[in-house]
């Protein structure tokens, strides 16, 4: 098969492979408390892919030109075994690069396996190292000191250099970001802030809230000084600012203010086995039932191939008050 190109003649390069679409934290921007409460019901077990289905789905992924895997959910750690699926996905032949996104709090305990396993790297997400403010954006699920242990026991094993999300809201926590971009640097951890984005219906998104990455850079670049960085590979969507003192990197991801949709070459699957062209996608396509109904490799392959060649997906350059309101997929369930 040769290799699809969209309707934009963007290739495809990456797959983001949800999981769980549970997850410990009830973190207010992507699953509010009161909405994913305790009689919430989540996708049932058996409609959820085993780890020979995902494995199956991303070998022909693969085929058809991802050469990078991430490894997301809901958070990734609460699933069973979780390292069995990292052993199988690092050894599928083509695959340059697997690494997972994780909110950090269960890592310490699975570093080391999931490196032994062959995960080169991971993401945390930490949105503030102030324990209050931390605390209320995740419901009330966490405290900042596990996560600092995941990411310490993530550095042990080297897993390096290790990357830290913070997803930036006005009135919430930006008042510690200077804070945390201290921390990161003394750490050698690159931070990427994340502009609060209108995924899915449920986050009660608002444009004020969201603090542009040029006011992040500025508010930091008064304290630590900085300058712009190239970026790394195609369609990388952090841009990349170093200390001027040589004292490391830092990213935002400007999704909102700064859309990079023209570079996206990202593919998500769902935890029951759909894909999805857009982390704003009204709707995916579902792989889990051909499969189950006894699709060959080249059957799915060819799906999954039209699906990529009729894309045209550019949300965020497209964005509207009309289309922040519509009914979009929620981001636990596809994965950041
Ligand atoms: P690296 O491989 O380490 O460079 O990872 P990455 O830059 O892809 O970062 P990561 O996967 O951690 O993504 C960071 C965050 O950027 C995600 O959690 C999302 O919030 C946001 N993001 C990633 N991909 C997209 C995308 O395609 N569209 C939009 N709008 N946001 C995205
Ligand atoms: N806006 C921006 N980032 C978000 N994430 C989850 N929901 C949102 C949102 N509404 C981030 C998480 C994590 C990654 C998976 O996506 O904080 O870092
Ligand atoms: Fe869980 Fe991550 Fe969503 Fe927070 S952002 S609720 S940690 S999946
Ligand atoms: Fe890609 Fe959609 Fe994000 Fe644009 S909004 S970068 S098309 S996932």
């Amino acid at each position: 098969m040769t290799q699809p190109v969209d309707q934009f003649k963007r290739p495809l390069r990456d797959l983001r492979i949800s999981v769980t679409d549970r997850c410990n934290f009830r973190c207010a921007y992507c699953m509010p408390a009161d909405v994913y409460h305790e009689k919430f019901e989540f996708t049932p077990h058996e409609q959820i892919l085993r780890y020979e289905e995902i494995t199956r789905l991303a070998r022909i992924a693969v085929g058809l030109g991802v050469v990078k895997l991430r490894i997301t959910g809901g958070e990734p750690l609460v699933r069973r075994d979780i390292v069995e699926l990292v052993e199988q996905l690092t050894h599928i032949d083509g695959v340059e690069d697997v690494a997972m996104t994780t909110n950090g709090s269960l890592l310490e305990a699975v570093a080391q396996p999931l490196k032994d396993a062959g995960l080169a790297r991971v993401t945390v997400s930490l949105d503030s190292l102030d324990n209050d403010v931390f605390r209320r954006m995740n419901g009330g699920k966490a405290d900042v000191a596990p996560v600092l242990a995941g990411i310490r026991a993530a550095e042990r094993a080297g897993m390096t250099p290790i990357k830290i999300n913070a997803v930036v809201q006005r009135g919430v926590n930006d008042h510690t970001i200077v804070d945390l971009a201290r921390f990161c640097k003394d750490h050698g951890y690159i931070l990427r802030f994340i502009e609060f984005m209108d995924v899915g219906t449920r986050n009660g998104w608002k444009l004020d809230q969201v603090v542009p990455a040029k006011e992040i850079i500025q508010r930091i670049d008064a304290e630590l000084p900085l300058e712009p960085l190239e970026s790394n590979y195609f369609g990388e969507v952090a841009e990349r600012h170093r200390y001027r003192d040589g004292g490391g990197e830092i990213g935002v991801i400007a999704s909102v203010t700064q859309p990079f949709c023209g570079t996206c070459t990202r593919l998500r699957l769902s935890a029951d086995g759909s894909i999805y062209t857009c982390l704003f996608a009204l709707r995916g396509v579902s792989l889990r039932d051909p499969m189950r109904a006894g699709a060959t490799n080249e059957e799915l392959s060819a799906i999954l191939a039209g699906v990529w060649q009729k894309r045209t997906d550019r949300y965020s350059e497209i964005r509207t008050e009309q289309t922040a309101a519509d009914k979009k997929v929620e981001m636990y369930y596809i994965g950041g």
